[in-house]
């Protein structure tokens, strides 16, 4: 007979996590003012706010911590980076960042200015937190079918080629400091871009003197996909591909606290001098000199093994199937997500369940919190509370989507944990019809509310 799957790794360490009542589960979410950031992680049975940072490091990352060299400038730990850096993304200068997000920070305060429009495939929060406060404009050129949640499509998180252009003949190329390609497609529900896509999106970019940013959190997912659904990649190494999707970028951000798979860490790349010269001086400033920026020695040891090793085929398959895996035990239950099932996470489709909670109430946080009270699990909202209010009208703002995200760290949880998740969606989803209000805010800051807002029950 055929062997079934199993891991590619065996586990040297565990980390205990605690059980609770439904009782103390009403008490403690009630004491968070019903948002689920503000749980004490030690109420939470299984963990899935993020991939981001969560992952079990392996044993040579732990042991390439202690080959650290915590230099002020030019340590040994910047250096092996820096080389892992060219061997497989191929990008001869890099700034070693704290995380994503200031990676950001830095490469706009070198290009943009307010005014400027960068359009994109979904851009994430961050991203365009960091757009909007320059005062420029984010345009989403994502193509349509990522808003349907039921098609299923092998490379649903494409640019849209169209979109783009018009994008490019609307404004002048002064105004267009670049283009943001995010490659998995977080926002659309981990979904991948096909190389087809990348190389055309490039080849647009280019030919209108844009150059090409690309958010690179989950990379090494999206190549994998590549290899696993697009023809004429089956035989080639991940690596190989990974290689080939940078080949046209200018430049890449990266959180490394996804596919990088350390606990802290990010940077950004880029192949022009020039641009390089401009951004250090801000790597300096809000950062770190240039040869560690937010990372010490270690977290660099780290990351250098971790890029290595989480671009390898067994790896990476071992991270997707389990997402796929819980995929396919909600498809046995008949709950409905985001198809296919993505690279990092499955995104609930909770205005198809909680049909009749009024989108006023917050109805993908509200399945959010009875899936906490059901069983310990903690998601993540992607709906109205994360699309905040319009700036200018000061209104909510309701997306054609109300997600729950269940982001799945790599390698921390077995598929145990999975079937607890599918039957805990399954017996929130079995008392469906009986959920009918939601939540009201009763504090919101003026930006970012979703990590701080305080609700009650409407
Ligand atoms: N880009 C993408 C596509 C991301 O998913 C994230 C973070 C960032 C940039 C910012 O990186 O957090 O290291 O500053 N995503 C996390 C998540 C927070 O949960 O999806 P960061």
């Amino acid at each position: 007979m055929e062997l079934p799957y199993c891991e590619p790794y065996k586990i040297k360490m565990t980390e205990a996590i605690r059980t609770s009542t439904r009782a103390e589960r009403e008490q403690w979410i009630k004491e968070a003012k019903y948002n689920l950031f503000k749980l004490h992680a030690d109420q939470v049975l299984i963990d899935l706010l993020t991939d981001s940072g969560t992952g079990s490091m392996s044993d040579r990352q732990w042991s390439a911590m202690m080959m650290g060299d915590e230099s002020y400038a030019g340590a040994r730990s910047y250096y092996r980076l820096k080389e892992a850096i060219e061997r497989i993304i191929g990008m001869p200068y890099f700034l070693p960042t704290h995380q994503g997000r200031a990676a950001e920070n830095v490469i706009f305060s070198a290009m943009l200015k307010e005014g400027d429009i960068v359009p994109g495939n979904s851009h994430f929060d961050t991203t365009k937190g960091h757009i909007e406060y320059r005062r420029a404009v984010a345009i989403d050129c994502t193509i349509d079918a990522a808003a349907d949640t039921q098609a299923e499509l092998p490379f649903k998180g494409e640019m849209d080629l169209g979109k783009l252009e018009d994008v490019f003949k609307k404004y002048p190329k002064e105004k267009i400091p670049c283009c943001v390609l995010t490659v998995t497609n977080n926002t659309a529900g981990g979904q991948p871009v096909s190389m087809k896509n990348i190389r055309e999106t490039t080849e647009l970019c280019h030919k209108y003197g844009i150059p090409v940013l690309m958010d690179s959190a989950r990379f090494a997912q999206n190549a994998y996909f590549i290899k696993m659904r697009e023809k004429g990649y089956e035989n080639k190494t991940i690596k190989e591909i990974v290689l080939e999707m940078f080949a046209g970028a200018d430049i890449m951000t990266i959180s490394a606290k996804k596919d990088g798979v350390v606990n802290m860490g990010g940077f950004v790349a880029m192949r022009s001098e020039e641009l390089f010269r401009r951004a250090m001086q801000f790597n300096i400033m809000y950062e770190g000199y240039i040869t560690y920026g937010g990372m010490s020695g270690r977290d660099m040891e780290a990351l250098a093994v971790g890029l290595d090793q989480n671009t390898e085929f067994d790896q990476l398959n071992d991270r997707v199937r389990q997402v796929r895996f819980l995929g396919e035990e909600l498809d046995r239950l008949g709950i409905p997500y985001q198809r296919p099932a993505g690279g990092h996470a499955i995104f609930l489709d909770a205005k198809r369940i909680l049909t009749n909670v009024p989108k006023e109430q917050f109805i993908a946080q509200t399945f959010g919190i009875e899936l906490y009270i059901e069983a310990g699990i903690r998601g993540v909202e992607i709906g109205a509370m994360l699309a905040d209010r319009d700036p200018a009208t000061r209104e909510n703002r309701y997306p054609a989507l109300e997600l729950l995200r269940l982001a799945i760290p790599c390698r921390t949880y077995t598929d145990n944990h999975m079937r607890v998740i599918a039957a805990a969606c399954k017996n929130v989803f079995d008392r469906r019809e009986k959920i009918t209000s939601g939540y009201h805010i009763t504090f919101e800051a003026p930006i970012m509310r979703h990590f701080t807002v305080e609700m009650e029950k409407a």
